[in-house]
């Protein structure tokens, strides 16, 4: 199987890019090898790689730039999902590609399903929510996997910003009115190279029977302020935390460009229905995630 991933180098392009190598070849890009808001080279890209599957992990991800930034937000987000899905509809390629969360509006009691009507409170939700429509419309054999509260242990994810700020700070004020399902990015890769290892020689073929929208996240839900602490109960070196206090707050003490949900779990019931695969909850995956904490 030959496999293009687009966003190597970001939480879930990292996993995916180990992941997925027992499965055939892997040609693994980001920038700067190719920008994916240059449509022509991304189509281009494709039509000469011909690949079976392309999995697109990148995105512009920088939310609250994206309030700034919504011309680069869609092109990265809207518009290039879209010639992915029309140039594998073209060379006969599956497309796996993630979505957001912030989709929602948060105005939710209970975790938002594939049936619920998305409302994005944002430019990054509206930029995702319109590459989510252009794949779906664009072929049949696509998998468009929304997920949530991201976090990996390398770069810049909630958990790693948590362990920083306890050996800086004495006091960690975190708030306690936005709720998720954290989702480890290794988990989110081990799943679609389960399916993908499912395809045999024809995975278009496969993608096709099972193509559509589905929810991906780490399984349960939780708040910014209860994660935190099971973060910090998990810290492998409690010994180099200065912080003794954590504080509940609310959002509206950290103002930011982009408004976010407050409320955006995810049920993923079709998922592990269509599948046959168990999502593990949340605290289970950060407590391997945490295992491997070198810091
Ligand atoms: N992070 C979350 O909490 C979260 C939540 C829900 C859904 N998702 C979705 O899950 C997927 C994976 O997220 P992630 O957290 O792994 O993202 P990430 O860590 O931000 O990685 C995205 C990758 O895409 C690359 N990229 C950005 N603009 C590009 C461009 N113009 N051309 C080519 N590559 C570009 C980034 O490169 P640079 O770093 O150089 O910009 C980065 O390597 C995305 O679809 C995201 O929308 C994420």
């Amino acid at each position: 199987m030959k496999i293009l991933l687009f966003g190597r180098d970001g939480q879930v392009g990292w996993e995916l890019q180990r992941t997925l190598a027992p499965l055939g070849m892997v040609e693994a890009l980001d920038l700067p090898d190719l920008d994916l808001a240059n449509a022509q080279a991304l189509e281009k890209k494709i039509l000469v790689s011909r690949p079976n599957v392309i999995v697109n992990a990148a995105a512009y991800t920088a939310v609250d730039r994206a309030e700034e930034d919504r011309a680069l937000a869609f092109a990265v987000n809207a518009k290039a999902p879209g010639v992915m899905a029309e140039a594998a509809r073209r060379v006969g390629a599956g497309l796996i590609h993630f979505s957001t969360d912030f989709v929602f509006d948060g105005s939710a009691d209970r975790p938002y399903t594939e049936a619920d009507p998305p409302r994005p409170l944002n430019q990054y939700g509206l930029s995702k929510l319109a590459g989510e429509e252009e794949v779906l419309r664009a072929w049949e054999a696509c998998l468009v996997l929304r997920t949530s509260w991201v976090y990996s242990l390398r770069g810049d994810s909630f958990v790693c910003k948590v362990l920083a700020w306890s050996r800086k700070n004495l006091t960690l004020r975190i708030v306690a009115d936005q709720t998720g399902s954290p989702s480890w990015a290794r988990m989110l890769a081990e799943v679609v190279t389960i399916l993908l290892g499912r395809c045999g020689s024809d995975p278009a073929g496969y993608l096709r029977e099972v193509g559509g929208l589905y929810h991906l996240a780490g399984a349960g839900k939780v708040s910014r302020f209860a994660w935190a602490q099971a973060i910090l109960d998990l810290d492998p070196h409690p010994e180099r935390r200065v912080a003794r206090m954590l504080e509940p707050a609310s959002s509206d003490e950290f103002p930011t460009p982009a408004v976010r949900p407050v409320f955006s779990a995810l049920d993923c019931a079709r998922f592990t229905t269509t599948f046959g695969l168990q999502l593990p909850a949340w605290e289970q995956s950060l407590a391997l995630a945490m295992q491997e904490r070198q810091e």
